[in-house]
């Protein structure tokens, strides 16, 4: 098959000074959902994920739990992130880690780079730095602490005190990118998104951008400035780089031309890292701007983003025990508009997979399994001449897809799902209406019903490629019930751009039970 059109997609590395919560689970289904989209579509896709290891909030961390920094990295990198993408399915391409080979040797390259041609240059600073966020802060970000940081400035997002740090540096002449910067933003509408995420930086970058210190000299941990062996490459200089050492940057021409672009999916607290700093840094070093950086909301508990250093983190682990990772990926995709913030409640949850998950999809698909069972032996049978109702069906499914389709390329994968759920409630509405429970008890409807089924195993069919990127565990089992892999294939290579097109299960295809897609979960678990 030829290589489709390219489509790079990449999550934010997480750092592994302490475990994952479910906001980092967001954005990593939302990635996976997006990129397993344009996989099945037959686009040249390719999803990054990773861990940023480097960095001040790393070595206190691992410094407090009595260990080196690479050893504390390896172990949270072993024991939480790794598996965290097997808890949420995750089918990454590739994990990048800041502490290979393949990375640091391409920061030292970049940072030579910029340093020959003028854009690094040596000089002094001093500021409030938030250990937090890894950042310099400027006064009006910093807020009066309370409690135990009684008057000390802490930071606005971490509560924490910020350090005074005053250090001779190596500095990256962003200030010159203002105007390049905010001529990408008016040329390119799409750049950044959504629109309130895009309104934020242009307004940002309209002050005029000071010049940044990339460089620290206070501790060790971090990959060395080459041509200065007392500073170390400061962290989110160094992070942003993952996005193209981890696809050849420096030396694999060949790969970077085929990955880059990329799009970013990034919760909002990074934002201007990456479409202002990372931008600069690309149009310094001569390569070309990422294709979209797009900013997801927050997951918020009490009306707070959650967060591990407010205690307010609540492990995947704990939502997939109990639902499912096809539920989980379900759940926040379909309750938040994307680029929204949104509220996470286990009630919502349980209710959501109820009603939408067990009762609507999952007793649809088990319906007509069993009816296709119990009245035709298992056979997919013939669908004779349509009538207006499933003529009905085949629109609803040819617009569905389409409209799907047209929602992930606007990064908005709730509309897409809720797309698709229509096929759900007009299948389940059409069976309300056909009877065909009815229809088998007179055989003069014989051809009647075979028409019901085949056009209800047809529109399953359909929802079981639509829907694969977010539930891929229940439709790898709806596509086996359906015996489709013998006539079809692959589920994964079901063209997922043309699963809109009827007729495609063919009659005589044999079927087999179906487990139930999403079994009952008893109350005394849910409220345990
Ligand atoms: N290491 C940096 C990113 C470097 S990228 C070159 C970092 N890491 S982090 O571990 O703090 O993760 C931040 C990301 O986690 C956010 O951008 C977002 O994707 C996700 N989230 C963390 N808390 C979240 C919520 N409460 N809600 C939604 N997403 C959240 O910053």
């Amino acid at each position: 098959m030829p290589a489709g059109r390219p489509f790079t997609i990449t999550t934010p590395i997480f750092y592994p000074s302490d475990v994952p919560h479910i906001g980092h689970g967001y954005t990593e289904v939302a990635a996976d959902v997006l990129a397993r989209w344009h996989r099945q579509a037959g686009d040249d896709t390719w999803l990054l994920t990773g861990t940023d290891e480097h960095g001040q909030k790393m070595l206190r961390t691992a410094t407090a739990n009595d260990m080196g920094p690479r050893e504390w990295a390896d172990r949270l990198v072993q024991q939480a992130w790794l598996p965290l993408l097997e808890t949420l399915d995750i089918a990454n391409d590739d994990f990048i880690r800041t502490t290979q080979p393949r990375h640091e040797q391409g920061v030292a390259a970049f940072v030579q780079r910029l340093y020959d041609t003028g854009f690094i240059e040596a000089g002094d600073y001093e500021g409030y730095y938030c250990v937090g966020c890894e950042e310099y802060k400027q006064t009006a970000e910093l807020v009066a602490g309370t409690g135990k940081y009684e008057g000390q400035l802490v930071c606005a997002i971490h509560s924490i005190p910020v350090e005074l740090l005053s250090e001779r540096n190596y500095f990256f002449r962003m200030s010159q990118f203002t105007d390049r910067l905010l001529a990408l933003y008016e040329e390119r509408p799409d750049f950044v998104q959504p629109e309130s995420a895009r309104n934020e930086v242009v307004s940002f970058v309209k002050q005029g951008l000071a010049d940044l210190s990339i460089s620290r000299s206070s501790f060790d941990w971090g990959v060395q400035v080459p041509w200065d062996e007392r500073h170390v490459v400061y962290v989110w200089f160094d992070a942003l780089l993952n996005y193209i050492t981890a696809i050849g940057f420096d030396g694999d021409e060949a790969t970077l031309n085929r990955r880059w672009p990329a799009v970013h999916l990034v919760g909002k607290d990074i934002l201007r890292f990456h479409a202002v700093i990372w931008p600069a840094m690309l149009m310094a070093a001569g390569l070309e701007v990422p294709r979209q950086v797009f900013a997801h909301g927050w997951l918020l508990v009490g009306g707070e983003k959650m967060s591990k250093s407010k205690l307010t983190g609540i492990a995947p682990a704990s939502i997939t025990d109990v639902f499912g990772s096809d539920a989980f990926r379900y759940y926040f995709l379909r309750a938040i508009p994307f680029g929204q913030d949104g509220s996470f409640s286990w009630e919502d949850l349980a209710a959501r997979y109820q009603a939408e998950l067990a009762n609507g999809f999952g007793n649809l698909a088990s319906r007509v399994i069993a009816m296709i069972g119990r009245y035709r032996g298992g056979v997919v049978p013939a669908a004779g001449d349509p009538s207006e109702r499933d003529l009905g069906i085949r629109e609803v499914v040819r617009t569905a897809a389409i409209e799907a389709d047209l929602a992930i390329e606007r990064m908005a994968p709730h509309e897409a799902i809720a797309s698709i759920w229509r096929i759900v409630e007009e299948l389940n509405g059409y069976l309300t209406l056909e009877e065909p429970w009815a229809l088998a008890k007179r055989p003069e409807e014989a051809a009647r019903l075979d028409a019901v089924l085949a056009t209800a195993a047809e529109g399953l069919r359909a929802l079981a490629v639509l829907l694969s990127p977010v539930l891929p565990k229940a439709c790898a089992k709806l596509w086996t019930a359906l015996g489709a892999g013998g006539a079809l294939g692959l589920l994964a290579d079901q063209p997922l751009r043309s699963a809109g097109d009827w007729a495609q299960l063919p009659a005589g295809t044999a079927t087999a039970p179906l487990e139930p897609l999403f079994p009952r979960i008893e109350q005394e678990v849910l409220s345990a």
